[in-house]
């Protein structure tokens, strides 16, 4: 059976990008393995962040989890920073990676890049991914493409600690979808959509309005060929919409091609606006419930147990091959 873990930072609106990219996949993926689910809070101050802002954001995190469906008691859901192990086996994987594998990271470029302070976590990041991810003999993890590098990464991880102090850690796959693995922003299809974009237009939030999706969609970029159609090099934009027409409504893109033969963007993106709604509701419904919910922390109590149990003899057992002392 397969073993599958995964994160998200809880940095406050989550995007279409996070849902349609990885979260939905969390869902289904619960039919085919053991799935342990993290709020990655310890990820989140990489990038300083007001206590009273983080605490909301990760309870927040939490609730949106459930509302889209992962059940806890199949799922193990919890809170990073819950389940010390995380930090201790990060510090042994920032003594197995390499400061010049690390300044190469892409997300490290772009986040650090213009900065005037930079953490130090910012920089060893993946080694915290990487540690969140063998903790949990994961054997796949479901991430948007984004993701990819630091996913590599963490197999070079688990590779070289194997190699230099035996067998210790399972080598995980990415999954990541060939369709929405990758959505981009609404304002321009060369970007990915990101919650950090100071453009809100630009994204669509998961707790967005009805009227406020309706506004986004109909102001989002096209093209001047008018014909709806999926060619990734020269309709990025129109790709786009239709990747998030085609998750929302789990209709294949070739039927909502066809649907719109011979008409032009504005009766597919008034569509599309009604598909996204009409997807994002429920969830939203969800999450007031959640949030109002006193079994929430419950929840994440028990996940957190439940994940320590796993976490503290990947632990062990990786203490013990690289020599340090154990009673
Ligand atoms: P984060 O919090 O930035 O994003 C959560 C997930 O959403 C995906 N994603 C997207 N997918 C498609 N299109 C987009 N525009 C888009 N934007 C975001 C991300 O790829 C991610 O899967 N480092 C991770 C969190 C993490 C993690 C882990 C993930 C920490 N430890 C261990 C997997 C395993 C991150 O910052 O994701």
């Amino acid at each position: 059976t397969k073993q599958i873990f995964s994160g998200v930072q809880p940095s406050g609106n989550f995007t279409l990008g996070n849902y349609i990219g990885a979260m939905k996949r969390f869902v289904a993926l619960q039919e085919e393995g053991n799935c342990i689910y993290s709020i990655v809070d310890l990820h989140s101050i990489t990038v300083p962040k007001e206590p009273k802002a983080l605490r909301e954001y990760t309870m927040q995190l939490a609730a949106m989890y459930l509302s889209i469906g992962i059940n806890p008691e199949k799922s193990i859901l919890f809170i990073q920073s819950h389940v010390k192990e995380h930090a201790e086996l990060g510090w042994l994987m920032q003594c197995t990676g390499y400061i010049g594998e690390l300044e190469r990271m892409t997300q490290y470029k772009d986040k650090s890049t213009g900065k005037d302070v930079v953490t130090c976590g910012l920089l060893t990041y993946p080694a915290l991914m990487a540690a969140d991810i063998l903790l949990y003999d994961a054997t796949h993890v479901p991430v948007g493409e984004d993701q990819k590098q630091h996913l590599e990464f963490t197999r070079d991880m688990a590779e070289r600690f194997n190699k230099k102090y035996g067998e210790t850690f399972v080598v995980p796959e990415p999954m990541i979808q060939e369709f929405g693995g990758r959505i981009m922003s609404l304002d321009d299809p060369s970007k990915k959509m990101s919650k950090s974009n100071p453009n809100a237009a630009s994204y669509v939030a998961l707790l967005d309005e009805p009227s406020a999706i309706v506004k986004k969609i109909k102001r989002a970029v096209t093209d001047s060929e008018g014909i709806v159609r999926y060619d990734k090099v020269n309709k990025p934009a129109i790709s786009n919409l239709l990747t998030i027409y085609s998750v929302c409504s789990n209709e294949p893109i070739e039927t909502i091609e066809q649907r719109y033969e011979g008409r032009g963007y504005g009766d597919f993106k008034k569509d599309l606006a009604e598909v996204v709604v009409n997807a994002l509701t429920p969830i939203q419904q969800e999450y007031t419930r959640w949030m109002a919910s006193p079994e929430l922390e419950d929840i994440l109590k028990q996940g957190a147990e439940r994940a320590t149990a796993i976490a503290s003899v990947t632990m062990d057992r990786a203490r013990r091959n690289m020599g340090l002392v154990t009673f």
